[in-house]
């Protein structure tokens, strides 16, 4: 088959990239925006390590999943491959991936229902919309790195971000700024990170650019202020297409924003990871309390918070112990961390910046670890570390149950599983968070 010609399959499966797969002449294939029980039509467009990736041209035979979407971007989008999908449906997906993953491992399939999350939109509290190379603002198209989508309505944060974005997209329009061009490396604006504290009304948003000073400034603080607590200029100097800003400069308010969690308050710097779903995230230290509390650990404790941002887990689990002690690589959260503890009056936590591989644990002995690493799992030594050492429990927070499975070839060899929650966090696509207790053998 060549590029651009035409087939007609049927979806019998899905990756985990959220794509419908089948076969075409007896090979993998796949596209975006489709789920199993659909037939559809589809142009080649891609091939990728044996896969054939089809765009679709016609949905020959529609899965009665198929739902109204609330967005006009949904179905193109890559950021919501699955709205087009009843969320019940949504759901019986993710658990389909996540007991994949476990039966991969030779776990078995544990998880029977995966936890819903009660709003389905405007329940993120974070977005970082790119600026396309023709002025785009928004999102990219899914498996297309160059294709952008300029987003006039997105849904997974509040009305006022949609907003705050189109002021930002008149800026550059008006004062005719060049947008960043990821394949010549030129132009000046390339995001807008918008954060919102859903429990205290704060909202922080960090307009990132290449190096030099924002133009009409005074008339981007002032259209922007109605939307923003605090207002950020980011620079990224790299090329890295990333929304990450290497300096800042506050335009308006105070330099972090606020969110509230379980009772407790979080200062959150603007490079720094938060969940990104608050009334999951909730729901998610709820199930990691119950770990802790239920199995019987003891209040003179001690927990390891692995990997612990600005502070989530420790803080949240420091009444169960005597004593908390958090890593984590990310300085800005380590500084902010031990002012959450502060400012929620948490005396028995102690932060430290480090990379969780780098530890010795020759002084420590803790007796639950909660690790909850970034998409790409546990490092190899932090896991052989674990085994070693040998906790009594570890609670594993994995938002890549992939990564999960390949960690627990390692820490299987000393661990049995004794619990399995997933939790979705991620409505519209394909991602779940799984939480799992893990005790001595
Ligand atoms: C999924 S987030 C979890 C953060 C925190 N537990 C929370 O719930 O907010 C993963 C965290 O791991 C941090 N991280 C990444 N690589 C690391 C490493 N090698 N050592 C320690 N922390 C790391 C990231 O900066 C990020 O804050």
């Amino acid at each position: 088959m060549k590029f651009g010609d035409h087939a007609t399959f049927e979806i019998t499966d899905i990756d985990r990239k959220g794509r419908g797969c089948g076969l075409v002449n007896e090979r993998p294939a796949c596209a975006y925006f489709t789920l199993p029980g659909e037939e559809i039509e589809g142009v080649l467009v891609k091939r990728q390590q044996g896969v054939k990736r089809f765009q679709i041209a016609r949905v020959t035979k529609p899965s009665p999943h198929r739902t109204t979407p609330r967005c006009a971007f949904a179905g193109k989008c890559g950021g919501c491959v699955w709205q087009q999908f009843d969320y019940g449906y949504q759901l019986e997906m993710k658990r389909r991936l996540v007991n994949r993953s476990l039966v991969s491992a030779g776990l078995g399939g544990l998880i029977i229902e995966v936890i819903p999350c009660p709003v389905l939109y405007g329940f993120r509290n974070r977005m970082d919309y790119c600026v396309g190379w023709r002025g785009e603002v928004g999102l990219k198209e899914p498996g297309r790195w160059n294709s952008y989508l300029d987003l006039t309505e997105c849904h997974l944060l509040s009305p006022d971000a949609t907003k705050a974005v189109a002021v930002f997209r008149d800026w550059m329009r008006d004062n005719k700024i060049e947008p960043w061009d990821g394949v010549k490396y030129t132009g000046y604006a390339r995001y807008i990170v918008i954060r919102e504290g859903k429990n205290t009304g704060e909202r922080l948003i960090m307009v990132v650019t290449s190096v030099g000073p924002l133009p009409a400034e005074k008339e981007l603080i002032a259209a922007l202020s109605p939307f923003a607590t605090t207002l950020i200029h980011g620079i990224n100097p790299t090329i890295t297409d990333l929304s990450v800003a290497a300096e800042m400069r506050v335009l308006k308010g105070e330099p972090f924003l606020r969110e509230a969690v379980g009772g407790k308050t979080f200062i959150i710097p603007p490079n720094s990871f938060f969940q990104t779903n608050t009334i999951m995230a909730g729901k998610m230290l709820e199930v990691v309390k119950q770990l802790v509390c239920g199995a019987g650990v003891n209040p003179a404790a001690m927990i390891l918070d692995l990997y612990c941002g600005v502070g989530f887990f420790g803080i949240g689990l420091a009444d169960l112990a005597e004593r908390v002690v958090g890593v984590e690589l990310d300085a800005a959260a380590i500084e902010v961390a031990e002012k959450n503890a502060e400012l929620n009056g948490v005396r028995n936590a102690e932060f430290h910046a480090a990379a969780a591989e780098s530890l010795s644990w020759e002084n420590e002995k803790p007796d639950v670890v909660v690790v909850d690493p970034p998409r790409s799992g546990l490092h190899p030594k932090v896991a052989r570390l674990l085994v070693e050492k040998k906790p009594e429990r570890i609670i594993y927070v994995s938002c890549n149950h992939d990564s999960f499975a390949r960690d627990w070839k390692i820490l299987g060899e000393a661990y049995q599983l004794k619990q399995a929650t997933a939790l979705d966090l991620f409505p519209h696509g394909p991602h779940v968070e799984l939480v799992t207790l893990l005790e001595l053998k």
